[in-house]
Order: structure tokens, then sequence, then C-alpha cells
């Protein structure tokens, strides 16, 4: 899971300077800043662009394109719900509809400091669907109880069978 550790400009300046001189220096940097802060504060854009010698606007631009990159800190339980086409036929989006329904929590648009819920598209883990990676963890075979606990905090036990069927 990400750190939680607050933005810290001097610190952001270290990594950015740090991992400048390397080709496509954009990337590695943005994913350092992410890895230590658990989200890339608006001040790095200026702090980018100023050390790569780009504009704002292309930083910027880099920074919005990848939806990983967090503008702010995420909830402390990070739920990222596969959508795509395997886990809609396994009933993905019955999930998301019963816990709005339920739970009153919008997987579109919920993200506060005790819950984020992103969509992603295929985990690659297709054919245990509905999928999803709770703090890091991959998640397969959820049903709504089970989404709404792993929402609610509850633990994310990950076994595996000799199969590597991964529940
Ligand atoms: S479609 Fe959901 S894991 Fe592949």
């Amino acid at each position: 899971m990400a750190s939680t550790a607050v933005w810290d400009e001097g610190k952001a300046r270290e990594i950015i300077v740090r991992l400048a001189k390397l080709d496509g220096a954009m990337l590695p940097i943005l994913h350092a800043l992410q890895d230590e802060f658990g989200f890339v504060h608006a001040g790095a854009t200026a702090l980018i662009a100023d050390a790569l010698n780009v504009s704002r606007a292309e930083a910027h631009g880099v920074i919005s394109f990848y939806h990983d990159f967090r503008p702010k800190p995420a909830g402390r339980r990070v739920v990222k719900l596969c959508r795509a086409e395997a886990c809609q036929a396994n009933g993905c989006e019955e999930l998301v509809a019963e816990l709005r329904r339920h739970r009153g929590l919008d997987a579109d648009n919920q993200d506060d400091e005790r819950l984020t819920i992103e969509t992603v598209y295929c985990l690659g883990n297709c054919a245990l669907g509905p999928s999803a990676l709770v703090d890091g963890e991959l998640v397969g075979r959820l049903d709504a109880e089970r989404l709404a606990d792993l929402c609610d905090g509850g633990p994310v036990q990950v076994a595996q069978t000799a199969a590597g069927d991964t529940r």
C-alpha cells in the first residue's frame, strides 16, 4: 500500500533532483513521489517542470493523464474494482448496484478519508471475477457481501489453493 506521509516540498525536491538525470525521468519521478507520499501534490508540477526543463502544462498533462497519480491521499481502504468485460459477465455491475442500494456507496465517486473505490479494467483474474485489488491484494469471486465487508475495512484474506485459485 502507498505511504501516507504528508507532503514535504523539501523531500519532494530531493526525489526530483535525484531522478531528474534519468532518461525519461518524468514517470520515475511521479512514481517515486506517489510511493513516498501516497499522492502527487499539485506543487510537484512546478518542481518537475523546472527540474526537467519542460512547461508546467506539459508536466500537468502527464500527471493528469495517468489516473494512478492521485492528486490527494487515498482513503484508508483502497478498492480497485474491475469492471471490464469478463467481470461484467460475472456480475460486477450488480455488485456496484448493491453497494449503492444497501450501503450508500458510489463506486463511481467514492473517495474520502475512509474509502476510495476506483474502477479498473482487467486485473488478469478474469476467470475468477468479479475481481478487485484491495489495498494491493488481488481478490476474486467477489459477491455483494464480501465486497461490502471489504469496503467497510474488513480483512483481505487471500488464500491460494493448490491450483493457484485466488479467493
Ligand atoms: S475482466 Fe476483470 S480481471 Fe479481467
